[in-house]
């Protein structure tokens, strides 16, 4: 179970530390109308902070009790500030914006609360709305690689759940519904802004699995008939974590390889950054549009 004066602690130094130095609160009050969106950002995705208005950073090292990310795609730190409204849409401040910059892994011999602990400080900090991403294989002979994918359900097959143990009912019940995991409007909104800005987006269920070890053809062949579309090695605890804090979650897959039972190859962690980082600048784009649309 996580310790929730342990999580209480890392949003409080999180939010000293951002607003270190200003006149006013680096974050919109929490339950304000304009309350900031989480956005947790995966394997080669670190680019869509570039583009955020006064980001501040804070890295996880300054945070107690948080825990690092060991894999070296993953920056790890929280970065807070604005996306500016796109030209040609209505100007003021832009959206104020939480970004988790790395997460790290049950693989790396994370425990679940660790998993979660960034959802959890996000939540701490007045995140209502949260938008998770990852790079994932795709299972669905439908999907390319270098698509996206916006995840309309989740299996989660890693063993383990972040709400083993002691309930803490400050953060949600006991047994939370999940039958809903993403959010149907964030779903609708991510379709039709994708559709307008040309990006093709795909629509399917992701199987989150503990890895580091790849799939064999057995289970590629297995996840696909249990309806899997897409398979990778996180966001289905932080989904859970955010879903019993009540948050809505929008998730969005970079396809980075495909995944053919029958005809597997090889697949290196460097082909799917690289493949992550190719998808992943389309992908930003689309997470700016969205959120000024929040
Ligand atoms: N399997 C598991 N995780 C992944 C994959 C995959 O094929 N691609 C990117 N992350």
């Amino acid at each position: 179970m996580q310790n929730p004066q342990e999580v209480q602690r890392a949003a409080a130094e999180l939010t000293k530390r951002l607003s270190a130095g200003l006149s006013a609160p680096a974050l919109p009050a929490p339950s304000g109308a304009d309350e900031p969106v989480g956005i947790v950002l995966g394997t080669g995705l670190s680019g869509l902070a570039d583009k955020m208005a006064d980001a501040r950073a804070v890295p996880y090292d300054a945070l107690p009790g948080f825990p690092p990310s060991s894999v070296a795609s993953h920056s790890g730190a929280f970065l807070c500030g604005r996306f500016p409204a796109r030209c040609g849409e209505d100007e003021g401040l832009g959206r104020a914006v939480i970004i988790q910059q790395g997460r790290c892994h049950l693989y790396e011999g994370r425990s679940p609360a660790e998993v979660c602990m960034g959802v959890r400080v996000m939540a701490g900090l007045g995140v209502r709305t949260l938008i998770v991403t990852n790079a994932a294989g795709a299972l669905n002979p439908n999907f390319d690689a270098g698509s996206i994918m916006c995840m309309t359900d989740m299996i989660n097959h890693t063993g383990v759940s972040p709400l083993t143990g002691l309930n803490c009912d400050a953060w949600g019940p006991r047994f939370p519904d999940m039958s809903e995991p993403f959010d149907p409007q964030l779903r609708d909104l991510a379709v039709e802004t994708a559709c307008k800005m040309g990006i093709r987006l795909e629509r399917g269920v992701y199987i989150g699995v503990h890895g580091p070890e790849m799939e064999t053809p057995a289970e590629t062949r297995l996840y696909r008939q249990w309806g899997a579309d897409a398979v990778g090695m996180s966001t289905v605890l932080e989904v859970i974590a955010a879903r019993h804090l009540g948050l809505r979650v929008l998730g969005l897959s970079c396809l980075t390889n495909k995944n053919r039972p029958d005809c597997m190859a090889p697949v290196s962690l460097e082909e799917v950054i690289a493949a992550a980082q190719t998808t992943g600048r389309q992908l930003g784009r689309l997470i700016r549009a969205l959120v000024t649309k929040l």
